[in-house]
């Protein structure tokens, strides 16, 4: 099982977006995937339809109740995907578990016994963290051998960065020494916004190699494809999202090392209807700097 956890505790930088499409995108590729909604708000389990009923199997009943794993998770409309859904039950989660022993463990060990159980255990598994930095991020974290952070390209893009790679790095030194960065996805990406050139470069000065080559364009077929119950790959498989994304999910795939896809996805020839393609080579005009700039620097530059 690779497990990725999708954090950022900036709230609204395309956290959720990132795991539905990617997440689709992966299992449209023959891998199967699991996604775990952290986020007690339940965007990702409203988008695929799969809101739990209080009381009912959930992440708040697997982590409180004693739920099973195999008992929270459902089948989505995509084949090969599936979902642990939240609701709003999980609100209470931080404070009710903090007296726990072992409570940056719950997810970990709830995984780990999922996975020896069932015949076929997800290849893949994606945290949508919540915005905050708090026990559910922290058990996602622990839980998990990869990290990847959304961003968007705004001013304050930076601004809380510093305080998630130490976030990252205490939780290695302490809790997850396997835990790895395995990169920056660029989201709601505008070419023609100077702004967002000039935060891509000082992103790329940053973090170099870590960028995710593809930018994802802002499109709104991607707002609109979750009030739908669907991935953008079902609701607009044209779309400039739907390539980006199917983009992004290629390089996580080469960089979790998974093997080679079983199913040709369905691509789509389209150019995008939206806005004209953010070069994916943007970033590497920008100048590398060495990846072990000091992270300090990042809140104060
Ligand atoms: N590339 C994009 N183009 C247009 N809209 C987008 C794009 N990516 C995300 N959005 C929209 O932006 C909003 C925020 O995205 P999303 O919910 O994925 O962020 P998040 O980080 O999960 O937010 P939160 O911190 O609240 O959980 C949503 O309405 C989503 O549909
Ligand atoms: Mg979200």
């Amino acid at each position: 099982m690779q497990i990725v956890s999708v954090i950022n505790q900036k709230g609204g930088v395309g956290k959720t977006t990132t795991c539905a499409n990617v997440g689709a995108a992966l299992a449209r590729s023959g891998h199967r995937v699991l996604l775990f909604d952290l986020d007690p708000q339940a965007h990702l389990s409203i988008s695929f339809d799969r809101l739990p009923e209080p009381g009912e199997p959930s992440v708040y009943t697997l982590l409180g109740a004693g739920h099973r794993l195999e008992e929270v998770v459902q089948t989505t409309s995509v084949p090969g995907l599936t979902i642990a859904p939240t609701n709003l039950d999980l609100t209470g989660a931080e404070t009710e578990f903090a007296a726990e022993i072992g409570r940056e463990t719950l997810l970990r060990d709830a995984l780990e016994g999922y996975a020896r159980r069932i015949p076929e255990p997800p290849e893949v598994v994606l945290f949508d963290c919540p915005p905050s930095l708090g026990l559910l991020s922290l058990n996602a974290l622990v839980a998990s051998r990869h990290v990847v952070i959304p961003l968007q390209a705004e001013f304050f893009a930076l601004q809380g960065m510093a305080q998630l790679l130490d976030v990252i790095e205490r939780v290695k030194r302490r809790l997850n020494p396997g835990l790895d960065l395995l990169g920056i996805v660029v989201g709601m990406f505008q070419k023609q916004r100077n702004l967002s050139r000039e935060v891509l470069q000082e992103l790329h000065r940053h973090f170099g190699p870590l960028l995710f080559p593809t930018l994802v364009r802002m499109n709104v077929r991607l707002a609109e494809a979750p009030s739908h119950g669907l991935t953008i790959f079902d609701y607009a498989p044209e779309s400039g999202g739907a390539a980006d994304f199917a983009a992004v999910a290629e390089e996580m795939a080469r960089r979790l090392g998974l093997r080679p896809e079983q199913a040709e996805p369905e691509r789509s020839p389209e150019p995008p209807a939206e806005e004209p393609a953010a070069e994916p080579t943007a970033a590497a005009e920008a100048t590398p700097s060495p990846e072990s700039a000091p992270l300090r620097e990042l809140e104060a530059g």
